[in-house]
């Protein structure tokens, strides 16, 4: 039976917002733009030492210009022991060797920035790493010292302090707390790391922290940065007293729970105070909150007027691969950002997850998948997913390789693997490193193109079906992934109807398929998404845009194909 796609009872509560202009007249760049974060290590590696760098990348930004994208995000390539892949900073203003120098830096933002391209860098504002300077002096210094009030050092309970202070245990494992020696070598004071011990947590109560980190933004705001993804945002204020939480299966990945150390009200004061020193630079410098809260609810909180601009929908990236969920999370998350005025932060992949092709392989399972599963069937929902997520109205970011359909490398030897939480957690949950494998750009052997040597190092190994997945060979094949991936950016940025707004009208579907509609002065648009094993014949809405898969139109008839999306001029 023909399904006919009409519009439900239930049309968008409130229409389509008009970008806010700011003092500037500036349209609210943010409000749209599609941001493509690079994985320094894992991009390109210009000196062919096995490590991605900053000329690699400066190298590689026509590719994100032709891509199609808005802005870069970077993740932290500060001087850093890499004790977690650079999110443990040992000096926030320089640029560790292994990666360049400042000069590199700032030639890659002059350069991004005559292409068109926006540069976002990474702000660990939580924790530092425990080499850096006020640590290692406080460490020195002794009980007492002043720069131990930048942290959060405590005696240990028991007879002889030999228990930690409370019963915090680390996302990475283990428990919250190392205990410190004195200046003599005796046991000493307890110090918090919420993640690995080389990450010890600031004490965002003392002045001091947050004159410094006011201090680092000005610094990179006037290196000429767009913006900053703050690391943990929701961490940096913990419960007075740091109070026990009191048993139980604590800590469950980025802890989605309320917790004593996240999401506490008081985090909000610091993005105050930040976003007025973002609005005194020209051209609309953002925030971007990496909060992982409990509700989208919760999450809005970060994106009120006066805090950041964007905050990372975790919620939609754990969502699985089915039209009921999905349409509930759309629903949620736009209802949830439209009182503050917010644009939703789509996001399917990032350094963190187990790759969206990857997911949607597996029997729905959470972010951390440890199998291959069924490769063909991820790629094609993987491909529909994306069009799903650039069809939605709001901002969303792109993790490099997912625009190659890159799938999770799940069988890595362990003796390659760097992730702090595979170590901390004797090989239960260590994943992360499957999803930050270099990429390939060419030619047939490794590091295929991620290096300058054919044959030369890469920091993990890349698998070799990962010839045919090159940026070389993808380019020019209108059925890749690449190619989609393009196409879908160039139509996102020529349509009217997509880009920002704050609501989609639902069609009337099928079980197991979403259509919704968004309309423009100029045009209205509509995206099918088949989330079934089966196909389904439907009126066609209007005139194929593009499609993640083969689709015919007859006589006003199409087939949805089955983990399949749409996108329709109407
Ligand atoms: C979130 C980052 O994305 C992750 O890679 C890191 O391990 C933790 N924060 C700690 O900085």
């Amino acid at each position: 039976m023909t399904q006919n796609l009409a519009a439900t009872s239930r049309p968008a509560a409130v229409p389509a917002a008009v970008p806010a202009a700011n003092a500037s007249g500036s349209r609210g760049w943010w409000r749209d733009a599609v941001i493509y974060q690079v994985y320094p290590r894992s991009f390109a590696d210009s000196n062919g030492d096995g490590m991605g760098d900053l000329p690699g990348i400066r190298s590689r930004l026509p590719y994100l210009r032709d891509l199609g994208v808005d802005a870069v995000w970077l993740s932290p390539f500060y001087a850093s022991p890499q004790a977690d892949a650079g999110y443990d900073v040992a000096d926030y203003r320089a640029v560790d060797p292994m990666f360049g120098n400042l000069l590199d830096a700032d030639a890659l933002i002059r350069d991004a920035h005559e292409l068109g391209l926006r540069i976002i860098v990474d702000l660990v504002p939580n924790h530092s790493s425990d080499q850096h300077e006020w640590f290692q002096r406080a460490l020195r210094e002794g009980p007492g010292s002043a720069l131990r009030e930048r942290y959060h050092f405590r005696p240990g309970k028991g007879a002889n302090g030999e228990l930690p202070p409370n019963d915090w245990e680390s996302i990475f494992g283990g428990p919250a707390w190392t205990r410190s020696a004195n200046p003599d070598g005796t046991p000493g004071d307890w110090y918090l790391h919420l993640f690995a011990p080389e990450q010890p947590d600031f004490n965002w109560e003392n002045p001091a922290v947050a004159d410094e980190f006011r201090s680092i933004l000005r610094f990179w705001l006037d290196m000429g940065v767009d913006g900053f993804r703050i690391d943990v945002a929701h961490g940096l204020v913990k419960a007075e007293g740091l109070p026990d939480i009191g048993g139980g299966d604590q800590l469950k990945l980025l802890g989605n729970d309320v917790m004593p150390f996240f999401d506490q009200d008081g985090v909000h004061e610091i993005y105050r105070t930040w976003r007025r020193i973002l609005d005194e630079y020209p051209g609309e410098r953002i925030g971007v909150a990496e909060a992982w809260t409990p509700t989208v609810q919760r999450t809005a909180n970060y994106v009120r007027p006066d805090e950041l601009h964007q905050a990372f929908n975790f919620q939609y990236l754990g969502t699985a691969w089915d039209a009921a969920a999905l349409r509930e999370v759309i629903d949620v998350s736009l209802d949830s950002m439209r009182p503050v005025d917010a644009p939703t932060t789509w996001v399917l992949s990032n350094h963190d997850v187990t790759r969206h092709a990857t997911r949607f392989a597996n029997p729905p399972g959470g972010t951390q998948i440890r199998t291959p599963g069924d490769r063909e069937l991820g790629l094609r929902r993987a491909r529909a997913a994306t069009l799903l997520m650039l069809a939605l109205p709001g901002s969303a970011y792109v993790y490099q390789g997912e625009e190659l359909g890159l799938p999770d490398v799940t069988d890595l030897p362990d003796e390659v693997r760097q992730d702090p939480s595979f170590f901390r957690q004797a090989g239960q949950d260590g994943f992360r490193d499957g999803c930050r494998v270099p990429i390939p750009w060419s030619g047939t052997e490794a590091p295929y193109g991620f290096g300058p040597t054919v044959g030369g190092p890469s920091w993990l190994p890349q698998p070799a079906e990962w010839a045919s997945l090159s940026v070389d060979v993808q380019t020019g094949d209108p059925t890749s992934t690449l190619e989609l991936y393009r196409s879908a950016l160039a139509v996102r940025r020529e349509h009217p109807a997509l880009g920002a707004g704050t609501a989609v009208t639902w069609l009337d579907t099928p079980e197991g398929v979403l259509a919704f509609r968004r309309d423009s002065a100029e045009g209205s648009f509509v995206c099918t998404v088949n989330t079934g094993a089966e196909p389904v014949r439907t009126t066609a809405p209007g005139s194929v845009l593009l499609a993640s898969t083969e689709v015919v139109v007859v006589a006003g008839e199409t087939v949805l194909p089955a983990d399949s999306a749409i996108w329709w001029a109407v």
